[in-house]
């Protein structure tokens, strides 16, 4: 490259290189994950949508394409916690669209569980889904990936309780921890192997969507926890992700951490 030159290849949030691609999106029935599916799809990303509700999934997908009449994208019906469910959604993926090249380990809850009376199910619950199932999705992922032969992407929606414990969250954070070990774990992996595969977190603040509810089980206590200042959008947290996936593959983005900016903690 001459002196000067500018590679215009090297300029970030690029998703051309992802065009007919395939990601799977976990937890796209709602808040960062549907904004996450959406975002890709319009992007020219083909999208395959997963959660429990598929009710959620189906507006989702007629809802972009009737707006994005191109958009590629797909509901898949999943309770990743249900026994064999993981190994079967790859197993009807890889038949029906030849293999994901994105995983988007998005799908996660908080419990108000405390460490001194907090109930044993619930931190057992966010073990399974926060840890478990991404871990597993992730193994999944990587194997179908290495199979093909081909460039891949894994994102942990991780948080920034990845980086600090809120109070009164402690395991909730104990399995967000456990995501960015698992992220810097699944690089080392990755890189002792030499594999095309990419690994990002993306660890944010307070992001307005139904996670407080499903914390608390309380809408008003959801409202007061969006009220005390602007929270992120889970639009967002989708444009961080197209920024990782779009960087370009000599580059990998390890972790971002966003906070609203009013967010004291
Ligand atoms: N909101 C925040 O302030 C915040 C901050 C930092 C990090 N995060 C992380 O961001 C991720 C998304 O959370 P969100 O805020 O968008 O919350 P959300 O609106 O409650 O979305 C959670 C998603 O997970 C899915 N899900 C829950 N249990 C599932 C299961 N057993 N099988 C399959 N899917 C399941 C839900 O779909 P169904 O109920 O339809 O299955 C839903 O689509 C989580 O990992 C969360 O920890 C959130």
């Amino acid at each position: 490259m001459t002196e000067g030159a500018h590679d215009d290849s090297l300029q970030p949030n690029n998703l051309a290189r992802w065009r007919g691609a395939t990601a799977l999106v976990t937890g796209a029935s709602s808040g960062i994950g549907r904004a996450i599916a959406w975002a890709l799809a319009v992007r020219g990303v083909r999208v395959v949508a997963t959660a429990r509700r598929s009710e959620r999934l189906d507006n989702l997908v007629s809802r972009v394409r009737a707006e994005h009449p191109d958009a590629d994208i797909h509901a898949y019906t999943c309770d990743l916690l249900a026994a064999g469910a993981i190994d079967q959604m790859f197993s009807d993926l890889s038949r029906r669209f030849g293999g994901m090249d994105i995983l988007i380990n998005n799908a996660g809850h908080g419990r108000g569980a405390a460490l001194i009376d907090g109930e044993v199910d619930d931190w057992r619950n966010m073990l399974d889904l926060n840890v478990l199932a991404l871990s597993h999705c992730t193994q999944r992922a990587v194997a179908g990936l290495v199979a093909r032969g081909v460039p891949g992407h894994i994102v942990h929606i991780a948080s920034m309780a990845s980086h600090r414990v809120p109070r009164g969250g402690g395991m909730y954070a104990a399995t967000k921890h456990a995501v960015r070990a698992l992220t810097e774990g699944l690089r080392q992996e990755l890189r002792a192997r030499d594999l095309p595969i990419r690994v990002t977190a993306i660890s944010p603040g307070f992001v307005e969507t139904e996670f407080a509810e499903v914390a608390t089980g309380s809408t008003k206590k959801a409202r007061e926890t969006y009220a005390r200042y602007p929270c992120l959008k889970s639009e967002d947290v989708a444009g961080a992700v197209c920024y990782a996936l779009g960087v370009p593959q000599h580059m990998q983005v390890h972790d971002i951490l966003i906070r609203p900016t009013a967010q004291p903690d």
